[in-house]
């Protein structure tokens, strides 16, 4: 089988493919740029055995990653790299970059380049970081660290609107106005979908069931995927489903744990965080933004990552914005979008600019060298 025009579209002349990478806290998206959807949606999720000689053959691998981790998850002990979008175990994440790069892309990263998408208000550090092993230990000729916030409006085929991403370990509300994003009204919080299942977690112990190993904390998540849902004036039982059958066959009834998990999204400090929640962040970015920008912002709040396909979450977002700023802010009006792609957004986003980038707009392995890891933060704005 010969190349198609498609995929011959996505390698240039020298031979460079370009690669996009949104290195999710819970999910790794990874595939080429010009792409419609990432070639791999894996956990961000390494596993090594616990009982080697019992369970594998000597020959046979001992360090797991993704969907493999992941379903062998009961055997091995779990580790994910990635922890409220900072990447903090090196070793691990680059374990699973290799094994996504040689088995899932069939690319040679040092003839690749790569766009990575990164968390508004992210550590300067871990990006340095970022550039540094890419260039050093991957070899790669050029990289772009791109702001997900402006990656997701994109993906929306616009240039303007209020992004809220709310996905594993991280949530962010980011206005984005012709193109930039606007720096002093962005909030961000270490509070999201897994803050969410540890919580959950807890009111299940409270109510009589355990579930304490990493392994088990996966069986919460799925639970919490299932049936947590917000609650808002306009959105209370979007279902009768209170049932749900565990792995072993058992069934645990539920209550009103499956709303009050993800209240934490609105109150922090029910895992003991003291920032003020998601209604109160859009509310501070849409009145940190220019009064001339507002009111097409809140008619553009463009909801992105995979916690927010929680049922009623465009509800109670809409209704808690509604609440605070009625009295002082009357004029104004609110939509929330979704789309159907709303987890991998940010990586669409990557995609479409990474395939219209200019040569020199990619920080080449030259500048790295010349200049250094810190010359990100120049290069890419
Ligand atoms: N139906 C659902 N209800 C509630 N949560 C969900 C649902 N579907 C997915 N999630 C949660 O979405 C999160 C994963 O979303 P996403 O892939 O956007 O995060 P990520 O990119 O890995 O993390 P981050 O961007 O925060 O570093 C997980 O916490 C997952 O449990
Ligand atoms: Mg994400």
């Amino acid at each position: 089988m010969g190349l198609t025009l498609a995929s011959f579209s996505k390698i240039s002349m020298s031979g460079i493919k370009t690669i996009v990478l949104d290195n999710g806290s819970g999910y790794m998206k990874a595939g080429l740029a010009n792409d419609a959807a990432p070639a791999v949606i894996e956990p961000t999720l390494i596993g090594s055995t616990k009982h080697q000689s019992v369970l594998f053959a000597p020959q046979q691998k001992s360090v797991f990653v993704g969907n493999e981790a992941y379903e062998k998850k009961g055997d091995l002990f779990l580790r994910y790299p990635i922890e409220h979008g900072h990447i903090r175990n090196w070793e691990d994440m680059e374990t699973i970059w290799k094994e996504i790069f040689s088995q899932k892309l069939f690319c040679d990263p040092s003839k690749s380049r790569i766009l990575v998408s990164s968390h508004p208000l992210c550590e300067r550090a871990n990006k340095e970081k970022l550039t540094e092993r890419l260039f050093e230990e991957f070899k790669i000729p050029n990289l772009y660290v791109a702001n997900s916030a402006i990656l997701c409006i994109y993906a929306t085929g616009t240039t303007s609107g209020l992004v809220v991403e709310s996905g594993e370990g991280v949530t962010y509300s980011a206005p984005v106005h012709n193109g930039y994003y606007i720096t002093e009204a962005v909030s961000r919080m270490n509070v999201a979908g897994k803050e969410i299942t540890n919580y959950f977690a807890r009111l299940l112990s409270e109510s009589g069931h355990q579930f304490t190993s990493a392994s088990d904390l996966e069986t919460v998540k799925q639970i919490k995927e299932n049936q947590c849902f917000f609650r808002s004036p306009t959105h209370q039982n979007p279902r009768d489903k209170s049932k749900f059958i565990l792995p072993d066959g058992s069934s645990i009834q539920l209550g009103n744990e499956r709303h009050e998990a993800a209240e934490v999204l609105y109150n922090p400090l029910l895992v003991g965080q003291e920032c003020d929640g998601l209604g109160g962040m859009v509310a501070s970015s849409l009145l940190s933004s220019p009064l001339d920008t507002r009111q097409n912002l809140a008619l553009n709040i463009v909801v992105n990552g995979g916690t927010s396909r929680a049922e009623g979450f465009e509800e109670r977002l809409k209704s808690e914005l509604e609440t605070k700023l009625s009295k002082t802010h009357p004029q104004l009006s609110f939509t929330i979008k979704v789309s159907e792609n709303r987890e991998i957004g940010a990586w669409i986003g990557g995609s479409v600019l990474a395939s219209s980038m200019q040569d020199d707009a990619w920080m080449s392995k030259h500048e790295y060298q010349e200049y250094g890891a810190h010359y990100v933060h120049q290069k890419c704005l």
